[in-house]
């Protein structure tokens, strides 16, 4: 469907009467009975996914469910990835458990959705060994769920039965935004914001453009709505989500910039922090970093995957940028932003990465110093450009120089964390600490946590804390 400003606009609303006609049957229900339906939402992967699950928690509160923290649930959602292999493989043993609880719970409604399901290999999967699901959907119409909902509940109720009436509705791309739908955030003094949709970069080892679809970039003002917005509702902190945050606005009309967007959000009253995620060092751009350098809100951490440090591997996998390039860009960042700290994503094992490739990954890791890496073994995607590739490494070797790698980022971020130890930092205080209740948990600007004993009553405060000892990932600290 081509977007235009008109078709989103008919679309909620077309999906606000469903919910609304929704809301009427289960609150007759409610009625009749005096117990609410539940839900339960099990979400793989990403800040998108979790984005996305907060969207579509949104949606079935409007309806009449409500939130219950077991999979025994009257709507259980697998929110699903398919970045590498093994997520896929945890949502069909989760399958199985969920199988054994419909059993046990008639009426139960089990939906799939996420990345994994717009690959058709893992829905014929799930019609044939799976088919008690009912519900399956993509990441492009999340927001249909209210009526595929419906769909599903009028099968059954014309079939009789709450079985094989699976309902199926995957997208392949999509050029609509839906905006103004129900929404449901997890924390009220910190937000995601979607800004861009999709990745255009096919790095070669990556399904997620095969999933996620083209790069669609949100309208400016609707995004600064949203902040202000969640401002005026207590939001201290925003964190700017997409694939690619750089690419932000190329594909807008007029285009703008993502450094434009970010001074934008500065302007906001009572947003105190922003985050973004995530950067892809090809295109973060010498404006960006100015805005950076002079920003009062951008926090001091930049999250910039390198996945190899071999501007050989760099090519095979269509980064588009060379080993040199990565630490020129470091180098500037660090020159306008002095105390950031930087992390990063990193594959080993990369089809034809030999012991020398992996060295040179191994030299970025120590020129640059990361306060923390994630690190992943290379999976093999069908459909990617590298799952074909001779050359395919011994997962042996692979794991070998996994270890490695691990051990130097743990010695780094070791040593990152000491850097602030008896200092006192900015805090934003989140929880209350989930193995001691007289502690509270916060985040420092890079990201980093400390636990630090405080009264409930300031979460979602930013405070000033004092690091007393650093514990490799976190810290222990007192308020001051
Ligand atoms: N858009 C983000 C990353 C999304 S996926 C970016 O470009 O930074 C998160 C990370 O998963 C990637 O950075 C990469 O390090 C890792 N990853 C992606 N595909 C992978 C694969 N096939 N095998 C192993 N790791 C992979
Ligand atoms: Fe995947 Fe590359 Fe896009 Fe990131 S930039 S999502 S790694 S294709
Ligand atoms: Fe996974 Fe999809 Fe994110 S594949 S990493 S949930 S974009």
């Amino acid at each position: 469907m081509k977007r235009t400003e008109n078709t989103n606009e008919l679309e909620a609303k077309k999906q606000l009467d469903i919910i609304n006609e929704l809301k009427e049957r289960f609150d007759t229900e409610f009625k009749k009975t005096g117990i609410r339906k539940t839900y339960h939402i099990e979400t793989f992967g990403c800040q998108m996914n979790s984005r996305d699950s907060e969207k579509i928690s949104g949606i079935l509160k409007q309806i009449g469910f409500v939130e219950t923290d077991t999979e025994d649930a009257d709507f259980l959602l697998y929110n699903t990835c398919t970045v590498r292999e093994n997520a896929n493989n945890r949502v069909y043993g989760r399958l199985g458990y969920a199988g054994k609880l419909k059993k046990k719970r008639p009426g139960m409604l089990i939906a799939l959705c996420g990345c994994m399901m717009q690959e058709s290999t893992a829905v014929e999967r799930i019609k044939k060994s799976y088919p008690f699901v009912d519900i399956i959907f993509g990441t492009h119409n999340i927001f249909k769920l209210a009526e595929l909902i419906k769909t599903r509940l009028d099968n059954g109720e014309k079939g009789g039965k709450h079985i094989n009436n699976m309902v199926i509705d995957i997208w392949k791309d999509t050029d609509l935004i839906v905006e103004d739908l129900p929404n449901d955030r997890k924390f009220p003094f910190k937000a995601g914001v979607n800004i861009i949709f999709g990745c255009n970069n096919f790095c070669s080892y990556c399904i997620v453009p095969y999933v996620r679809g083209r790069e669609r970039s949100r309208n400016i003002q609707d995004i600064i709505d949203e902040i202000k917005s969640l401002a005026d509702d207590g939001a201290k902190e925003v964190m700017l989500l997409g694939q690619n945050v750089n690419s932000y606005g190329k594909d807008l009309n007029p285009k703008i910039s993502f450094a434009k967007l970010l001074q934008e959000v500065e302007k906001i009253d009572g947003i105190e922090r922003i985050r973004f995620m995530t950067s892809h060092p090809k295109d973060l751009s010498q404006e960006l970093i100015d805005v950076m350098g002079s920003s009062q809100k951008i926090c001091n951490h930049l999250h910039l995957p390198l996945q190899s440090g071999s501007t050989r591997l760099l090519k095979i996998m269509n980064r588009k940028y060379s080993k040199e390039d990565y630490l020129d860009l470091v180098s500037r960042i660090r020159k306008a932003v002095p105390d950031i700290s930087l992390t990063t994503d990193i594959i080993v094992g990369f089809p034809g990465e030999t012991e020398d490739d992996f060295m040179e990954t191994l030299d970025v890791v120590q020129k640059v110093g990361f306060d923390n890496a994630f690190t992943f073994l290379y999976s093999k995607r069908t459909g990617t450009p590298a799952a074909t590739m001779e050359n395919q490494i011994e997962e042996s070797v692979a794991k070998e120089r996994f270890d490695r790698l691990l051990g130097v980022i743990q010695e780094l971020s070791a040593k990152a964390a000491k850097r602030y130890e008896h200092t006192v930092q900015d805090v934003l205080v989140e929880e209350v600490n989930s193995h001691d209740e007289n502690l509270l948990t916060g985040r420092l600007g890079n990201n980093m946590l400390v636990h630090f004993p405080g009264d409930p009553s300031i979460i979602g405060s930013i405070v000033q804390v004092y690091l007393n000892e650093s514990k490799g990932f976190y810290y222990i600290g007192t308020l001051v």
